[in-house]
Order: C-alpha cells, then structure tokens, then sequence
C-alpha cells in the first residue's frame, strides 16, 4: 500500500537514526520501502544540498535559501516520491515540507504563506500521509549532532545550520510543536530523549497500524 511518510525535528533529535530502522522493519515484513532525504534525493538535490548545508564564502539570502530548498524539493517530488507512491512503495522521507515551515518560517521568519504557496508548487499538492516528530531539547540535539560529525570526519561538515544561534533552533522546536498542534492526525510527536530501541518499538507499531506490516 502507497504511503508517504516524513521524518522531522531539529539537527540531532534522531530522525536518521530512525528512519534506517524503520525501512529495516518494512522491508522484513516483506514490503516495498524507498528511504529518501531532502535537501537531496536526486543528483540535482545532491549539488543543492551542498550549496545549503555546508558553509560558504558567500552569504545565502533568506529568500534564496527558501528557493533552493523548493528547487530541490520539484526535482525530488517529480522525479523520486511520485513514481515511488505511484508503483505501489512505502516512501520514508527524512525532512519534507514542514521543514521548510519550521526552519525558513518560524526561524527565518519568512511568512507561513509564502512558504505554503511555494510548498504547493513544488510538491505540486502532494502531502504526507504521517510525519514523525521528534523532538529534543535543542541543546541535546546539537551536542550529539556534533558528536555524530565529530565520528564521521571522512563525510563533508554539514553545518551551516548547525552554526545558527541557540534562539534560531529554539523557534525551529516550537515552530515545529506549533505544526504538529495544528494537524493532529498527521503528526505523532516522540519524545526524542527516550531510548532508540523503545523509539524504534512505538514506531514500528504505528507504522503495522498504518500498512498493516
Ligand atoms: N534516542 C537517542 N538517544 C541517544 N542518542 C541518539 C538517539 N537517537 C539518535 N542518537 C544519536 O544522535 C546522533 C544524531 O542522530 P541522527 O539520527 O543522525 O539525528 P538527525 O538525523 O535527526 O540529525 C547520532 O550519533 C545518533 O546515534
Ligand atoms: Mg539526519
């Protein structure tokens, strides 16, 4: 069965970690999985990642920074998510649309309907079925994603966000809540401090209700 899951929260707060295991899980239960991430899930999304993740000589407006991501996103969506949906496979994409809300809205402070507008065109209207939330003190999310930098010195430093004050990632978290408060059926917020193994449990069991794994 078709369906399109998101994986969200501020740097650090587990959705990688997670979303690994839970196509493990799919995949074991004998269904079609496609594992997939934004900024990138496409050649094109790869050179955009780059550009918006990683720090530059250059200053990136914030207005730039949102269509990068929205370029990006077309590309992916088009490309990648639709045909997946289309031809019958699970699609367990780590960050989406909300996203784009929580860092470029609540952080940036662009505004919600801008970014909605942009939202629709480049997904052209198409919307997570469910989306994960995990939410961590931000400071608890930056130190282990630093830690997880630290360990991986061979993979390219991507921190440009991670370089944003304390107050952007603060707004980033309650802009996030405020998402999920507004769409409560969409949205399971976890509570990313628990353990990863009883994280990973409570995941598993949503998506068997879900599919039906
Ligand atoms: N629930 C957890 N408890 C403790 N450490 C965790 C937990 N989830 C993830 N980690 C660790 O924190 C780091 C960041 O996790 P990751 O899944 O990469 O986060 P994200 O993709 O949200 O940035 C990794 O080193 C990971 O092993
Ligand atoms: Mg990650």
């Amino acid at each position: 069965m078709a369906c399109f899951i998101t994986f969200e929260g501020v740097e650090g707060s587990g959705k990688t970690t997670q979303i690994g295991m839970a196509a493990d899980h799919l995949r074991q239960c004998g269904l079609p999985c496609l594992v997939t991430e934004e900024p990138g899930g496409t050649p094109l999304g790869r050179r955009i990642r780059d550009i918006l993740l990683n720090r530059h000589s250059f200053a990136i407006t914030a207005l730039s920074e949102l269509l990068l991501f929205q370029a990006s996103r077309c590309q992916h969506v088009e490309t990648v998510i639709r045909p997946a949906l289309e031809s019958g496979s699970i699609v367990l994409c780590d960050r989406f649309t909300d996203a784009t809300l929580a860092y470029q809205g609540f952080g940036r402070g662009i505004s919600m309907e801008r970014i909605h507008r942009l939202n629709e065109i480049a997904t052209a209207s198409l919307k997570p079925d469910k989306t994960f939330l995990f939410d961590v003190p931000v400071e608890l999310g930056l130190s282990r994603a630093s830690h997880r930098m630290d360990m991986q010195r061979d993979l390219p430093r991507e921190d440009r966000f991670e370089k944003e004050a304390l107050a952007f990632h603060q707004q980033v978290r309650e802009g996030y809540l405020f998402l999920a408060e507004k769409e409560p059926d969409r949205f399971i917020v976890l509570d990313g401090t628990r353990e990863i193994g009883d994280l990973q449990q409570e995941i598993r069991h949503r998506l068997n209700s879900w599919i039906g794994g």
